[in-house]
């Protein structure tokens, strides 16, 4: 595997390669990512995996300084999975002091009213990173689901010629999500986390036996959470394909969740076709 750092090497490297499957990244890798990046191989020839803790997508008191960064142990559990590793610095990616940014649609619900400019730097460091390496497919999580919405919009609406494939949430044997942050929650935190998944499903269970007051369900989730001890930002249940309220009669929703235990935010979400 060829570990790039510039963008000019990159494209060179890539000039005429045809197929490439793109699965980009902050880097910790674990295993809901080399699970994106095995499900790029079945898409792509030419794999390329890219490493980037984006600065424009963190608030001024989130974790960016913290953020962990593990490059060579990223590199170790990419060999013989990727066939590009692309990690640049930040000067590389940002040279300018003043950067043109794409405001994505939903920007400012769910994650975006509690992260203000978080899905603005998201959407923005994707579509620089695809144009620098102009993959046939791209690769995301489910498991942040808005940034799936997010990527689809910029790759929809700004006429981009990349598929976009959504990997399935990756989880603990207790149900929490992998995550790089899972990493910052305290022994006890971690012990309580699974809960944020069996209230997914436990409220799934309701819709599924027939519950349709989602206003009714979304407060009772929170409630359960904050119990518990979770700072609760959001529980809402939404339209799959467009992530507003379910009009009346919808079958294809979403239950996405974000909730803090003690100095970590935590997201889930669990799809529901009724
Ligand atoms: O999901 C992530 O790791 C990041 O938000 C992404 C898509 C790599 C953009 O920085």
């Amino acid at each position: 595997m060829q570990i790039i750092s510039t963008v000019a090497e990159l494209r060179q490297r890539l000039r005429g390669v045809a197929g490439i499957a793109f699965v980009p990244t902050m880097g910790n890798l674990h295993q809901g990512h080399l699970d994106l990046v095995r499900i790029a191989r079945q898409h792509g020839q030419c794999v390329v995996v890219s490493i980037f803790v984006n600065p424009l997508q963190f608030g001024a008191n989130e974790d960016f300084s913290k953020y962990p960064r593990t490059l060579q142990a990223d590199c170790d559990k990419l060999e013989g999975l990727a066939d590009v590793f692309f990690a640049p610095t930040e000067r590389e990616l940002y040279p300018q002091p003043q950067q043109v940014t794409v405001e994505p649609p939903l920007a400012n619900e769910l994650c975006g009213a509690f992260r203000p400019g978080h899905f603005r730097g998201v959407a923005t460091v994707v579509l620089k990173l695809f144009n620098i390496v102009q993959p046939q497919v791209a690769v995301f999580g489910k498991k942040d689901y808005q940034q799936l919405y997010v990527v689809r919009q910029v790759a929809a609406q700004l006429n981009l010629p990349v598929e976009i494939i959504g990997g399935e949430t990756v989880r603990a044997p207790d149900g929490l999500a992998l995550s790089s942050r899972n990493q910052y929650l305290s022994a006890a935190e971690r012990t309580e986390a699974g809960f944020l998944y069996q209230m997914l499903v436990s409220t799934r269970q309701a819709m599924l036996d027939g519950v349709t007051d989602y206003a009714k369900l979304e407060r009772q989730a929170a409630e359960a959470l904050t119990a518990r001890g979770w700072q609760v930002d959001y529980v809402a249940v939404r339209a799959q394909a467009t992530l507003m309220q379910p009009e009346s009669g919808a079958r294809d929703l979403v239950i996405l969740a974000a909730a803090r235990l003690g100095q970590t935010r935590l997201i889930d979400n669990l799809e529901v076709c009724i």
